[in-house]
């Protein structure tokens, strides 16, 4: 039997983070220059049931059987078996191997999930479509996220640009002229769940202001929507600087952030934001194709960690 491969791309969120967990539109990307991929060996020494599973980035070497239920892996594993009606996996090795960031909105997690589905499903002689592989490893984002909107497992199970508004069908993107993101990131990981469990707090608390700074998120997102489809680039770089702000309202940005926001639009990019959970993690820019190699380098003297030139087309 030969082993089973797949692979699922990074992400980035362009438009209305935070808000989209609230019912607002937001839009987001693949990023292909990043990617998890899992592969599935068959073992014909081993007892049916019997997945030894390694992700050596992440330093994890473990039996199935000895993980906890509610670790993601576990969970992914066993969603996808019962989605396939299968009771017994055979004997397998499953090796991830990542180069996403964990924890910092580039969603790795989504991206093991999706890409563990369906080279499990593979494996195991069925084909779970696309509609399939994004509920279910929506069922994961919770473990990762709490109360996620969906967008991570959606932009990532379809790799290719969404505008996405929760528990409602997803709408393809298609930028009627390409466009260049330079992702910096802080180097600090930030776990999605603590920033979207802060936010209901503070959403709790002052209801009526957060549900204002939300709307105008998604009018955000909406007007992005448009200016994507149109080809209209020169309108998004001002829309993501107003994002940014209202993230830094919901509470979500932080100085490492904001400082590589500012080296970005000193260097010339048309507009930038932080990406994702916040309070760490990545932020965007958006610039001329020839401007991205100096918003890349200012972006690593004001001290990001690494930085990623993606194309949108
Ligand atoms: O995985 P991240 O860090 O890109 O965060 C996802 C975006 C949030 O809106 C903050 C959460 C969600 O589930 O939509």
């Amino acid at each position: 039997m030969p082993a089973f491969s797949s692979s699922a791309p990074g992400k980035i969120i362009l438009f209305g983070e935070h808000a989209v967990v609230y019912g607002r539109p937001a839009v987001a990307v693949p990023v292909t220059e990043v990617s998890a991929k899992v592969t599935l060996t068959p073992n014909p020494r081993g007892q049916p049931g019997e997945l030894k599973i390694s992700a050596p980035e992440i330093g994890l070497e473990a039996m199935l059987a000895d993980l906890p239920a509610e670790n993601p892996l576990a969970r992914a594993i066993r969603l996808t078996a019962s989605a396939l009606k299968v009771s017994h996996i055979p004997a397998a090795g499953l090796r991830i191997k990542s180069n996403i960031p964990v924890a910092s909105g580039l969603g790795s997690g989504a991206a093991v999930t999706v890409a563990l589905m369906r080279s499990l499903s593979a494996f195991l002689g069925q084909t779970l479509p696309d509609e399939r592989v994004s509920a279910l490893a929506y069922e994961v984002e919770k473990i990762h996220h709490g109360t996620p909107s969906g967008i991570d497992n959606a932009v990532i199970t379809y790799a290719c640009p969404v505008y996405f508004i929760k528990n409602k069908p997803l709408v393809r993107l298609k930028p009627g002229r390409p466009f260049t993101i330079i992702i910096g990131d802080t180097g600090i990981a930030s776990p999605t769940a603590v920033a979207v469990g802060d936010v209901r707090k503070a959403w709790q608390a002052a209801h009526d202001h957060y549900e204002a700074l939300f709307d105008s998120a998604g009018a955000m997102a909406d007007s992005a929507r448009k200016a994507i489809e149109n080809g209209n680039i020169e309108l998004i770089g001002p829309l993501m600087d107003a994002n940014h702000g209202l993230l830094r309202k919901i509470g979500v940005s932080c100085s490492e952030l904001d400082r590589l926001v500012l080296a970005a639009r000193e260097a010339g990019a048309w507009g930038a934001k932080l990406s994702g959970g916040g309070r760490g993690g990545n932020m965007i820019a958006l610039a001329s194709p020839d401007r991205a190699d100096k918003i890349a380098r200012s972006l690593l003297e004001a001290g990001a960690a690494r930085v990623i030139v993606t194309d949108v087309s």
